[in-house]
């Protein structure tokens, strides 16, 4: 398939980091690849097309597209022009460290998560004379979820709930139940990639509401803060088909709406007609004070929809593969009715595994509160004494710290970052069109050893990049307070 320069060059973003042009564009064309948001297979545009788009030299162009050839990722063909291709067999790095993954904000499985299994198996055969599809979801475990929101102030019945394959398929099966091509979606930006995938597979356009203007322009804030006068702006101004929003520990910046934010979003979106979509996935991770977060559905809803989207996979386990919809009754039995287009319902073990490890939700959370803890407090102390250039924000919750480098050369570090071994995720990854070049995220999940040698190797990746020549750009340049 063919990428036309208006997608490619959005994408592309501020690729320019102070190197040699060529050298930075072919760069960014690898992140792109690496990350998936330029498909393996992609046709890019002709090199004078390309080169007019971009501002650039035709030669520049030519250069940038032969180093990528020679990484063995671009290929060539007469006539056909050249297609980005990721290898088929893994590119052996010499000599080979052993690969640190950091690119994953999850935490593993819980430790007693066997013994949860084991308990679950016995009541398996309960289930047996059953045929075993069920698009709603086990009522046990669809009664389970309602009763813990109701104990936290959201009065909720188990016809509330749809029990789902994680929170990324309830998300993905909002998108495609709800809107329609060409809907508006607003969304956080930065936001979480995959719920931006899923609408925009769902043909939604997006509209970017900046979480953090005011922090982006002065890294006087510590933590990341939502801008809520520009997110209320926006639903005013866009009238859009659907808000996603993740009030408690956004992904990835950690940060949080006070409960007069979430009022004011009801009320705007109650007066705009826009239903919210509410991913508390990352709710639970509070990490300094041991309370139970208040669902956003407690609050009163001044007449908005509210369709909250939860998951086991950031407390229990990601392989669970369990999260759930939470929402009024008319809505779940037609996104029920919508689901088999995509999936024939939730596996019965996994799902009596998930209601074992819901009755012991609050001793596996504040387990995870400690975990977080240490691997906030380490990834924190250690960054900041390795690169002290580098913003590392003091967060109070959730899986990652968004630490800002203070020049655009997040996919430059990413890719410094692989060669040695250790896989980060570019800031822009998060963003729209390209943006966040300024940003990486760094998940505080990880062991204290793997964090180590992960963030000195980081480091490392940084020295080299500031090395080669990518002088980058100040805080105080006039593109970093836009
Ligand atoms: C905010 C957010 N929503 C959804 C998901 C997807 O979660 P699940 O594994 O339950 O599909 C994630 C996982 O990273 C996430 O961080």
């Amino acid at each position: 398939m063919l990428i036309g320069t208006t997608a490619l060059t959005g994408l592309l973003g501020e690729w320019r980091v102070g190197g040699h042009a060529h050298a930075d564009l072919a760069a960014k064309l690898e992140v792109l690849l690496l990350d998936g948001r330029v498909a393996s297979g992609t046709r890019l545009p002709a090199e004078r097309e390309m080169a007019k788009a971009l501002g650039v030299s035709r030669t520049t162009i030519v250069s940038a597209y032969r180093v990528l050839r020679e990484k063995g990722i671009l290929r060539s063909i007469q006539g056909s022009g050249s297609v980005l291709e990721l290898p088929s067999v893994p590119r052996r790095r010499d000599p080979a460290p052993l690969d640190l993954d950091l690119s994953k904000a999850v935490p593993r499985a819980w430790h007693e998560l066997p013994d949860l299994s084991a308990r679950a198996l016995q009541r398996l055969p309960h289930h047996l004379n059953h045929a075993g599809i069920d698009f709603f979801g086990l009522p046990d475990l669809r009664a389970a979820i309602a009763r813990r929101y109701t104990e936290r102030g959201a009065p909720t019945s188990p016809e509330n709930i749809l029990v789902t394959l994680g929170a990324q398929h309830a998300i993905a099966l909002v998108a495609r139940t709800l809107l329609g091509r060409g809907d508006r979606v607003v969304v956080e930006s930065p936001s979480y990639p995959h719920a931006l995938d899923a609408f925009l597979a769902a043909g939604a356009r997006l509209i970017a509401s900046p979480l953090d203007s005011r922090a982006e322009a002065s890294l006087e804030n510590g933590a990341s803060t939502y801008d809520t006068d520009q997110l209320v702006d926006t639903l005013r101004g866009a009238r859009p088909a659907l808000a996603y929003l993740m009030p408690d520990f956004q992904n990835p910046t950690g940060a949080s709406l006070d409960d007069d934010e979430r009022l004011r979003i009801l009320r705007a979106a109650a007066q705009t007609g826009t239903p919210l979509l509410i991913d508390e996935t990352t709710a639970d991770l509070d990490i300094d004070r041991p309370f139970v977060a208040t669902p956003f559905a407690a609050v009163p809803h001044h007449g908005a929809t509210v369709i909250t989207v939860g998951s086991l996979s950031k407390t229990v386990w990601s392989g669970l593969r369990i999260g759930w919809i939470r929402a009024d009754r008319h809505l779940i039995e037609r996104l029920a009715l919508a689901r088999p287009a995509g999936d024939m319902g939730n596996a019965v073990i996994e799902q009596l595994v998930a209601q074992e490890a819901i009755g012991d939700l609050p001793r596996i959370l504040e387990s995870r509160r400690d975990e977080l803890r240490h691997g906030r407090d380490h990834a924190t102390a250690l960054l900041r004494s390795l690169v002290p250039e580098w913003h590392v924000p003091a967060i109070d919750g959730g899986l990652a710290l968004w630490v800002h480098l203070g020049a655009p050369l997040s996919s430059a570090l990413v890719q410094a970052g692989r060669a040695r071994g250790v896989t980060v995720t570019a800031g822009s990854r998060f963003g729209i069109d390209g943006a966040f070049e300024r940003r990486v995220r760094i998940p505080i999940t990880a062991d204290q050893a793997t964090l180590t040698e992960g963030l000195t190797r980081l480091a490392d990746a940084w020295t080299a990049v500031r090395s080669a020549g990518h002088a980058g750009r100040s805080l105080s340049d006039p593109a970093f307070v836009a």
